[in-house]
């Protein structure tokens, strides 16, 4: 094992540069602009993995394409696939930042680009860490196969087809995905639940045109109002909760011992309010900040549309307004039958001065894996060498979809060994990654890795 920290620590540099050339790509999934830039990411990854040691190839989808390689000339040894994505969000908006999105630029040992942390640094660390073995050592002593995706941050769609219909291509023993945070600074984790998400908007349509609000103003029903008032009604003020009937039927208290573990984490709830500039930070009762971003349910506007927009004023009552609505779910929520509870009562509190009619943008179920599988040890122990810290079991807010694809189509519980951090600003300006901790994670990877052979 010397020999191949030496040998990352050799190659700090090149690494970087690798890095800074994958961030240049403006990969964003969601923007049909950059179905050139996406391929070109693509295509470096394979590239990277065929220049390793891997067969590699590009999987065409009806999206984004899909990288897969592997390495399969170890027998009798496990195989460990390991997950990631090399699509971006969008990095609007644009004069927040502080240097470029795609222009990799490093203050204070951090790397500021779109996907430094989310999820570039990331799946990249593993790849490395996995290449110093065949640089230094001739071969993995596991076989490998990598599942790098193109539209995670569009959910993921035709990924979870191509392992739903692959399950004896992607067979496996052991799932590394790299595409959470560490607890903090000094606290290396290992993330053992991502919550779900239901994703919708509701178009509400009032008079057939846009009206002059002194002419018509009281004698028609105002859409925008009357998607306020139905956003206003989606949490009971009182206990912060959602308020569709039905929400929490399925939703899985924590355990006894969870909530014990959760609370010996270090978290100072007055710093985390500083850090945000909020005075407070209300929610739903009985749960604390950490439990209430990552284990239990939500439901957050994320756009709306309607009326004017422009500069000055415009009297105006518009004759549509629409609102992005997510909601993330945790385990046993199905999305399913959220879509359906939140159409229903939305539509019980419509009244009949306007239509509605909903979109869908995405769904994933929420998962939990065990936390006593000897997999898990070995990442714990290999997160502890690379870091040099002992690691933390956490649960984390965010959704990875094909996560729960990968329990349910390949029978494997995911290993989410996270190697950002909380502040890294993913899916917002000056989004960052730190340069030690993508070293540190190289190292991890290598360990595990090792681990794993064993
Ligand atoms: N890497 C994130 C998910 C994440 C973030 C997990 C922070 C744990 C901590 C992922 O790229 C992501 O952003 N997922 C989307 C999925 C959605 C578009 C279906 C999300 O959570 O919003
Ligand atoms: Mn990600
Ligand atoms: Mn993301």
């Amino acid at each position: 094992m010397d020999k191949i920290i030496a040998h990352i620590d050799q190659n700090k540099k090149r690494y970087q540069d690798e890095l800074f050339a994958l961030l240049r790509i403006p990969s964003v999934s969601a923007d049909p602009k950059h179905k050139d830039d996406i391929r070109k990411a693509a295509e470096w990854t394979r590239a990277k993995l065929a220049a390793m040691g891997c067969s590699a190839r590009l999987q065409e989808t009806p999206g984004h394409p899909i990288v897969y390689g592997e390495w399969l000339k170890a027998p009798g040894k496990p195989t460990v696939l390991f997950y990631g994505h090399y699509d971006v969000q969008p990095p609007d908006p644009l004069n927040l930042w502080t240097t470029s999105p795609f222009e990799p630029t490093v203050r204070d040992g951090n790397v500021f680009a779109r996907g430094s942390a989310d999820d570039k640094g990331q799946f990249l660390a593993n790849v490395l860490g996995v290449e110093a073995f065949f640089q230094s050592d001739g071969q993995p002593p596991v076989n490998v196969k990598f599942l790098i995706e193109g539209e995670e941050e569009v959910t993921s769609h035709n990924l979870e087809k191509f392992v739903t219909d692959n399950t004896e291509l992607l067979k496996c023993d052991e799932i590394i995905v790299s595409d959470t945070a560490q607890f903090g600074p000094g606290y290396p984790a290992i993330c053992y639940g991502l919550r779900g998400i239901c994703y919708m908007e509701v178009f509400l349509r009032g008079p057939k045109m846009d009206l002059h609000s002194g002419e018509y103003g009281g004698a028609v029903a105002n859409p925008a109002n009357v998607l306020g008032r139905l956003i206003g009604r989606l949490h009971d003020p009182a206990t912060g909760k959602v308020a569709i009937p039905g929400f929490y039927d399925d939703v899985v208290e924590l355990s006894a011992a969870e909530k014990a573990e959760f609370g010996k984490l270090p978290f100072d709830e007055a710093q985390y309010r500083s850090r945000l500039d909020v005075a407070e930070t209300p929610g739903e009762k009985g749960y604390s900040i950490l439990e209430r971003v990552s284990t239990r349910p939500t439901c957050d506007v994320n756009g709306i549309t309607t009326g004017y927009h422009g500069v000055g004023g415009k009297t105006v009552i518009p004759a549509e307004a629409s609102a992005k609505i997510s909601m993330r779910l945790v385990p046993n929520m199905d999305p399913k039958k959220i879509r359906a509870a939140f159409e229903s009562y939305i539509r019980s509190l419509c009244p009949p001065a306007v239509q509605v009619r909903f979109e869908n943008h995405g769904m994933a179920r929420p998962v939990v894996v065990p936390t006593d599988s000897p997999a898990l040890a070995k990442a714990r122990a290999a997160l502890e060498k690379g870091f040099g810290a002992k690691s933390v079991l956490i649960r984390s807010g965010g959704s990875i979809p094909v996560v729960e694809t990968f329990k349910d189509k390949l029978g494997v519980a995911a290993l989410l060994v996270g190697y950002g951090l909380p502040d890294d600003n993913l899916h917002s300006p000056n989004e960052k990654f730190s340069l030690d901790d993508f070293h540190r994670a190289i190292k991890t990877a290598a360990y595990l890795v090792a681990e794993l052979g064993k």
